[in-house]
């Protein structure tokens, strides 16, 4: 049997359970806010840190789920306390949530070790929010379990079914195409979003609740239990239960994560065609845990995934789909010999004795392994004299004529330089040509936003071009489509050779051979290089500046180099300092 923890060992027994002056303190602040030492007494104290807040529109529902989550703590023994932790809210905050997703993961970290939990939940779900808190969980090392805010409800407007980001870029192209009205577009603008939850299409907030659970970090099917639905009310409390139980076993991250556990995460991400932004999350996620998880890895996994799950962009269905035909656990049931059963979750039991029982309801929605959407490289990592440490292209969801194409650079040096030139009917630019922008990256941007899918030029969504080859150090919306490059790295901001592309350069992309060159000569390039003068630091202070010094390329997951296991090259962590 395993061994249980007594309440004397406990972390919180240092702030509550002797006697001293300090915990008089405590305890006697703890009566300020109405508890009796009955009510807490040998508790495990579980911190619920929530993301909630009200500009996040994924989260509205978070003030009552969150009642849900204490319920279960008090009726399995345990102390609930709520912290609140950042929200990026992935709508509305500038320029992006990403530049901040290692803030809260800081915060996360900083929280737990500097309050008296014992255990941790974690709630979040748009996008940033669900690798921040299991970086900074990852990090701590505490019992932490996970729950997801779940998807929304579809979109609805004039009896269409819209889903979130992929219908906002193709109705935002038809308009500017001139084919429907500006009454339209505000039709479109009421229904898209119409309930709490997280984006509903395989984005990346889609993807990472489904990583999380794959990685052992949720009960069972939770991840795609959408967000109105009661049962995501049930799964709150009944991981404010589990929590209480998993603090007595002591079964913490580092318990669950393994090279195999990140594997099956890696591999569901695939199989559900899912964000690019994952790579990115998944490689710091593994890093926290001492894992090493390369674009490499990730380009073998993709080479024997097939895409299993028919959900747009990609497919064609939505998570509340995907959920009335079986979720999650039906998918990794169906994926058999890729997923490695024997890897540990949060209930205690092996994943594959969490799945064995389930089954597919729909299987257009969930595709059978014999009938994929398709059969594998659902990703593709590329190599070349641009992108030395590599780039990722999402082939699905990319015209498949433009997946071998070679055309004329035409190059933006930035964000603003891209939106005021992009549409100027001047603008030599062809459906054969390349898009390419820079200083786009974690460094240059700053933060890497989610602005890899260039627009198409507008005289050329006149002729009715949909789709061109984009290349960018950006990332892309998990909720984008196209033949856009991302992620590329070393990016151009910090001299990476993708600075030295110009206008009218011929690109090479090559998909199927993980191809992606500049056709220069080398000894032009070198010369570019020699000329090539840093552009002056974004910031110089504040956390704008302590990112740009220490936040590490795309390939390397976005971490700030002293947060990952170990630190910078240094000694691993001494551990918690002395609690007084
Ligand atoms: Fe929150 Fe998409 S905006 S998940």
């Amino acid at each position: 049997m395993t061994k249980r923890k007594t309440p004397e060992e406990l972390r919180s027994h240092r702030w509550y359970g002797v006697n001293d002056l300090r915990s008089f303190g405590h305890r006697s602040r703890t009566s300020q806010m109405g508890y009796s030492r009955e009510e807490y007494a040998g508790k495990p104290v579980i911190a619920i840190l929530n993301t909630w807040s009200e500009i996040n529109p994924c989260h509205t529902h978070f003030k009552q789920r969150v009642e849900e989550v204490k319920r279960g703590i008090w009726q399995a023994g345990g102390f609930p306390v709520e912290l609140p932790v950042q929200t990026l809210s992935e709508p509305f905050q500038k320029p992006t949530t990403m530049l901040y997703r290692n803030f809260l993961a800081m915060e996360v970290e900083e929280t737990l070790r500097s309050y008296p939990a014992d255990g941790v939940v974690l709630m979040g779900g748009c996008d940033k929010t669900t690798p921040a808190l299991l970086m900074g969980a990852i990090s701590m090392d505490l019992p932490a379990i996970f729950l997801p805010a779940g998807p929304m409800l579809r979109g609805n407007w004039n009896g269409v079914t819209l889903g979130s980001g992929s219908d906002t870029w193709k109705y935002w192209a038809e308009l500017r195409a001139g084919h429907i009205t500006e009454d339209d577009w505000q039709g479109v603008e009421g229904g898209i979003a119409r309930s709490p939850g997280h984006c509903m299409t395989m984005g990346t907030a889609s993807t990472m609740t489904s990583a999380a659970e794959a990685l052992g970090f949720t009960l069972p099917g939770f991840a795609s239990i959408p967000a109105p639905d009661s049962r995501h009310a049930q799964m709150a409390a009944k991981t404010g239960m589990r929590i209480v139980e998993m603090v007595w076993e002591d079964l913490k991250p580092s318990d669950i994560l393994t090279a195999g556990s990140v594997d099956n995460a890696v591999t569901t991400c695939l199989a559900l065609s899912g964000s690019t932004n994952a790579i990115v999350h998944m490689i710091a996620v593994a890093r926290r845990a001492g894992i090493e998880l390369t674009l490499d890895r990730y380009d073998d996994i993709s080479r024997r995934t097939p895409v299993l799950a028919n959900i747009r962009p990609t497919g064609e269905y939505l998570m509340e789909d995907f959920f009335y035909a079986g979720g999650l656990r039906a998918m990794l049931k169906e994926l058999g010999d890729l997923i490695d059963g024997m890897q540990k979750t949060v209930n205690g039991k092996s994943i594959g004795e969490n799945i064995a029982d389930a089954q597919v309801f729909n299987d257009d929605v969930i595709r059978r392994r014999s009938a994929p959407l398709m059969p594998d490289n659902g990703l593709a990592v590329l190599r070349g004299n641009i992108a030395p440490n590599g780039a990722v292209i999402k082939p699905g969801a990319a015209a498949p004529h433009l997946l071998v194409h070679t055309g004329r650079a035409v190059v933006f040096k930035d964000y603003n330089d891209m939106a005021a030139r992009i549409d100027d009917e001047a603008l030599d630019v062809d459906e054969h040509s390349v898009l390419v922008l820079q200083h786009a990256g974690p460094v240059g941007a700053p933060g890497m936003p989610e602005w890899g899918q260039l627009p198409i030029p507008k005289k050329l969504l006149q002729k009715g071009v949909r789709d061109m080859v984009r290349i960018s150090d950006a990332r892309m919306s998990g909720t984008s489509y196209g033949a856009c490059v991302l992620h590329v790295a070393p990016e151009s901001f910090i001299g990476g050779p993708f600075a030295l592309v110009r206008d009218g350069d011929l690109i090479e992309l090559d998909v199927p051979q993980r191809k992606l060159n500049v056709l220069v000569s080398d000894e032009e390039l070198a010369r570019r290089q020699s000329e090539w003068v840093a552009p002056p630091p974004r910031f110089t202070r504040g956390y704008g500046a302590m990112h740009q010094i220490h936040v590490m390329q795309a390939d390397k997951g976005c971490d700030f180099d002293f947060l990952q296991r170990g630190g910078a090259g240094g000694p691993q962590n001494a551990g918690e300092p002395e609690i007084h």
